[in-house]
């Protein structure tokens, strides 16, 4: 299995904290927070990276994460032009994805879960990852069934729909180049991840699970401050 960590976009919902550096660049406790999303995908065994990231602050990311040798790895670097959306990301990646299943991870969501057993485990189809949140319609939302199967989602409802967001953990398999080909651009002139994950629910081949432990999409101040004590935690300084 291949990785993909997209760490592009302006930050501009944490300016000016992002004015001189990339938001997937500001410390967290006590690392940058690109560090977290990638710890998760090497901690499931994964070699071959590709770190997506900006223009402005490409060189700060080849200094910080270098080839990847150190991590027993190897880091490849593309630059997304402009934010083009999150399934973009699959276009940028076909080649370097090449034949392989792909996990994707956003650079500044942070997950409490040790997730390598999942990751280790995926084999085919889509396997995403939802959690119950206060504020759903800033997120991709499901809606499960009694049963807890996904029936329905849609990128910020303007609707209540349910409490389940989606959370920026992605396994595809490699079908995933071809969906995001066929995607169009939403309202937001954005490809949509949410149509990926239509795309394999429309197949009945989407899985869909719970996260237990926190999770934090960091791009808020809010929520920056909120990562900065799970990872202050997670360190063993706090117990609560
Ligand atoms: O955090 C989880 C949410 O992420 C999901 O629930 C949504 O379904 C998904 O669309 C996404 O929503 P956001 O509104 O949070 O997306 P945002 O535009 O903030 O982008 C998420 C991260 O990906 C952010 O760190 C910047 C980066 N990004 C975003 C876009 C659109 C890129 O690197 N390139 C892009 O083209």
């Amino acid at each position: 299995m291949k990785g993909i960590i997209l760490s592009g976009g302006y930050g501009t919902r944490l300016l000016p904290l992002t004015k001189v550096t990339s938001k997937q660049l500001l410390p967290v406790y006590d690392k940058p927070m690109i560090m977290y999303p990638l710890e998760i995908l090497l901690k499931a065994g994964i070699k071959d990276i590709l770190i997506i990231v900006a223009p402005d602050h490409a060189g700060d990311y080849l200094k910080l994460l270098g080839s990847g040798k150190q991590y027993g790895a190897r880091f490849a670097y593309e630059i997304q032009d402009k934010p083009e959306g999150l399934a973009h990301a699959f276009i940028i990646g076909e080649n370097f994805i090449d034949s392989n299943n792909v996990a994707m991870i956003l650079g500044d969501n942070i997950f409490e879960d040790d997730m390598s057993e999942t990751i280790r485990n995926f084999r085919s189809g889509g396997h995403i990852f939802a959690k119950k949140v206060p504020d759903p319609e800033r997120f991709g939302v499901v809606k499960f069934d009694e049963n807890m199967n996904a029936v329905k989602i849609e990128e910020k409802p303007k609707e209540y729909l349910s409490d389940y967001a989606i959370t920026g953990l992605y396994l595809y398999d490699n079908r995933v180049v071809e969906a995001a080909k066929q995607a169009k651009p939403s309202a937001r002139g954005e490809l949509e991840i949410t149509e990926l994950h239509n795309w394999y629910l429309a197949k009945g081949e989407l899985k869909v699970d719970i996260v237990k432990g926190e999770w934090i999409d960091a791009g808020t101040f809010e929520t920056l401050y909120k990562a900065t004590q799970l990872a202050r935690k997670k360190s063993g300084l706090m117990k609560s």
